[in-house]
């Protein structure tokens, strides 16, 4: 038998991630995310907050139906109404998980609920049992625990358990603690709490001061039995306490902590890259475990020392997060299995249909590159599955820009909307980019404000697909839209237009 402990993994990539300015999620995004995560061997998805709204509703309980092999969780406030609407949501699933907070600090009592300590025991109390009529397994949440006196904290957790909560979850709502701080809360609550053995102590770490894994690992090292967080570590303000660090931290010093996790290592980068891709939100060069860079030997005398014996400056092994050593993988004569086969191995789960749109593009793309390579891959399945799009939506037909120095720049474009095609030309514009907006803009009807534009490399190599992230506003409402190609301006189109196809239609 292992001598290690085991420690859950609780994702609240769904809820907590989905909180990111401008990351929220679409239900197909969510049960894709959903998917992933039970490969990556997580123990519990928290799947969104059923009463927030009625999109938040619809995720929990499809995921709730679809899912299978990891506990799903919804999010309630401590009422009757919100804990109802949390199980109608999750009735479905097969292990389903009630998550009940209430907030306990001092600030948070005086300034937000105007509630005395007594009413707030009341309430827990109230809370946990109305939940544990519905499920056995409840999770109550003290929110802004960290800064919630810790006599009073004692007595919350202990009423918690009292009243049937199985798991106690201990948040840092704001960032605020450090490493030792929080290890000695969870210790004391391990010391002082009589019931304490009867539940799982979970931690709950913002990342407000760079500290989240840290204070994290501090909680388990002091008896913590679960960790909630998010891939990227994506999450309210600064985010959450990052999973795949988090991970790779009990695994590679398993020496230390003697505890490790379900979670299969080789998924972190594909899960990584899935949640980047649907969020939009960009994983940073050199973030550990899933950066591009995190592998990278720069200085010469790492270089030498690498190659002289890899453990000089490595403590993992790319391989073992998920990167492929050469990420050299498919060319022209490489089959659909093959692709299917690469596609899975990333995480994506495709239908047949999707296969076979993404196998033609495939096949045109490996006609102008040599080399395809999993970042090209990855642009293609996201483009066949979030430009798919239906009979309704905007689709690219062809366009043409030209410019240079001291010409006006110029675009012919053409799109589709169900049947019929629309084309506009124009002279007009500071460039390339931006004559496609105002020709996209006419043909749409659409006024458009160009809030955020990124562009990046989707693989490697002077050929590589480039990928486009922006965020427009269109009646002062905010739309994401990725758009991937060889040629620049037609992956800015093609964001455009899955921004666009994003807005509501009027009626
Ligand atoms: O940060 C927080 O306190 C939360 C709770 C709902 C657990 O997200
Ligand atoms: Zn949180």
């Amino acid at each position: 038998m292992s001598d290690k402990r085991s420690i859950k993994i609780f994702d609240t990539t769904l809820r907590d991630g989905e909180q990111s300015p401008g990351a929220s999620m679409n239900l197909e995004e969510k049960l894709k995310i959903a998917h992933a995560l039970v490969d990556l061997g997580v123990d519990i998805i928290e799947a969104g907050f059923p009463i927030a709204s009625p999109g938040d509703f619809e995720a929990v309980r499809e995921i709730s139906s679809a899912i299978t092999g990891a506990t799903i969780c919804g999010l309630a406030r401590c009422n009757e109404k919100d804990i109802d609407r949390a199980w109608e949501a999750l009735k479905q699933a097969h292990q389903p998980r009630i998550h009940v907070f209430l907030a306990t600090s001092a600030i948070h009592r005086e300034f937000k609920l105007k509630m005395t300590r007594e009413e707030i025991i009341e309430r827990a109390i109230a809370g946990v049992q109305r939940a544990v009529g519905y499920c056995d397994d409840i999770e109550f949440s003290p929110e802004d625990a960290a800064r919630t006196e810790i006599d009073f904290l004692c007595q919350v957790v202990e009423a918690a358990i009292g009243a049937g909560a199985t798991t106690v979850n201990i948040p840092d709502t704001v960032g605020y603690a450090t490493p030792a701080h929080m290890g000695k809360v969870i210790a004391e609550l391990m010391n002082r709490v009589p019931n304490i053995d009867k539940a799982t102590i979970s931690v709950h770490c913002h990342n407000d001061l760079g500290l989240a894994v840290a204070n994290s690992l501090a909680a388990i090292e002091n008896g913590a039995g679960q960790i909630e967080c998010t891939i990227n570590g994506i999450g309210e303000r600064a985010g959450n306490c990052s999973l795949e660090e988090v991970v790779m931290a009990l695994r590679t010093r398993s020496d230390y902590y003697h505890a490790d996790t379900r979670v299969d290592s080789t998924r972190l980068v594909p899960t990584s890259r899935l949640v980047a891709g649907i969020t939009g939100l960009l994983v940073q060069r050199n973030k550990a475990i899933v950066g591009r860079n995190a592998f990278a030997h720069e200085a010469g005398i790492h270089q030498d020392g690498m190659l002289k014996e890899r453990t000089t400056y490595e403590i993992m092994r790319p391989e073992d997060v998920g990167f492929n050593k050469t990420e050299l993988v498919l060319g022209k004569h490489s089959g659909r299995a093959a692709l299917a086969d690469r596609a899975k191995a990333m995480g994506f789960h495709l239908t047949g249909e999707q296969l076979q749109d993404v196998f033609e593009e495939f096949k045109v793309l490996a006609d102008k590159k040599k080399e395809i390579y999993d970042g090209d891959i990855a642009a293609l399945v996201k483009k066949a599955i979030r430009q798919g799009g239906d009979d309704d939506d905007w689709t690219l037909v062809n366009f043409q820009v030209t410019c240079g120095t001291d010409q006006t720049p110029q675009a012919r474009l053409t799109l589709r909307k169900g049947d019929q095609e629309f084309t506009e030309e124009l002279s007009d514009g500071d460039g390339p980019v931006d004559v496609a907006f105002l020709a996209t803009e006419r043909i749409t009807g659409m006024k458009l404000i160009c809030k955020d534009y990124a562009v990046r490399s989707a693989s490697l190599g002077h050929d590589a697909q480039g990928e486009v992230t922006l965020e427009i506003e269109h009646d002062g409402v905010a739309y994401r839209g990725r758009g991937v190609s060889t040629d620049t301006v037609e992956a800015t189109i093609r964001a455009i237009l899955n921004a666009i196809n994003r807005v509501p239609i009027q009626s």
